[in-house]
């Protein structure tokens, strides 16, 4: 057994070809049962890909960098899940392309913001923080009051569709629909809440004769963290 070793240790190539082998049994076993999965994403029951207005939203809160200054990401650590609600699942942010999970929280984390405050607090606040906030170093986004340019959303769900999005060729041709009816308290809300359970209907803005920025950031806002239910949730199932 010895001398066989010694054989291997003073033969450099013959050391290297077997240590690539060794190596590679290992890499094999870590690697290749990934290809047999189609996700390594716990399904979660309530996580639903975004309405069109949200997802116009969410372009403007990257479009404005909100990710500066505000993660979406509550980690499972006692003071966070006190101050912030349930921590954040894999699955909550499996359809965010890009993902806003951040890095930087000179602002509160945002990853459950959705019904913690009335649109007409956010609508102040977006406009001038310390009007609410005295003490806000936020800066004021007063321009989002302004019409919404998205006759484009189509083609973003088409697009996020191919990146693995689950959006249904229903919910792309109602694309443009869904994005007037979801902000409009006259819309209809039926068949956009039955593409997608639990979207915040209704104006949010104040002004409900047309579309602004305002919105659909707001729209996307009052959502975030409210798909999953915690209500019974006991963490020790909770994965993730
Ligand atoms: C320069 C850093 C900065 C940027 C950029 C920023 N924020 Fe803030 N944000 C803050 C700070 C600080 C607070 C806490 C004080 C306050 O409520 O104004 C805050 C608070 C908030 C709150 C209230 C959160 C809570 O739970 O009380 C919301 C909602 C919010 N920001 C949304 C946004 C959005 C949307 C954007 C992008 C359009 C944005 N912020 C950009 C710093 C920032």
């Amino acid at each position: 057994m010895f001398i066989k070793h010694s054989t291997i240790e003073t033969k450099p190539l013959l050391l290297l070809v077997l240590i690539i082998i060794t190596i590679s049994i290992g890499g094999l076993v870590e690697i290749v049962p990934l290809y047999t999965v189609e996700t390594t994403i716990e399904r979660v029951e309530g996580v639903r890909p975004y309405t069109p207005l949200e997802q116009a939203g969410r372009n403007i809160y990257v479009r404005e960098g909100c990710y500066l200054c505000h993660s979406q990401m509550i980690r499972p650590f006692r003071d966070e899940v006190e101050r912030y609600g349930h921590y954040s699942l894999a699955a909550e942010s499996m359809y965010d392309h890009p993902f806003q999970w951040g890095s930087k929280r000179t602002g509160p984390d945002l990853a459950r913001v959705g019904g913690k405050y009335s649109n007409d607090w956010h609508v102040a606040h977006m406009i001038n923080p310390r009007a609410l906030v005295p003490e806000s170093i936020m800066p004021g986004y007063p321009f989002l009051m302004r019409e919404l340019a998205a006759d484009d959303m189509r083609a973003h769900l088409e697009t996020l569709r191919m990146i693995g999005v689950p959006y249904s060729d229903d919910m792309v041709e109602n694309a443009a629909a869904d994005l007037a009816a979801q902000a409009d308290p006259d819309g209809d809300h039926d068949s956009l809440l039955a593409r997608y359970p639990k979207a915040v209907v209704g104006d949010f803005d104040g002004d409900p004769s047309r579309l602004s920025e305002m919105d659909a950031l707001l729209a996307y806002l009052q959502m975030l963290g409210t798909l999953v239910d915690f209500a019974d949730a006991n963490p020790a199932n909770l994965t993730q």
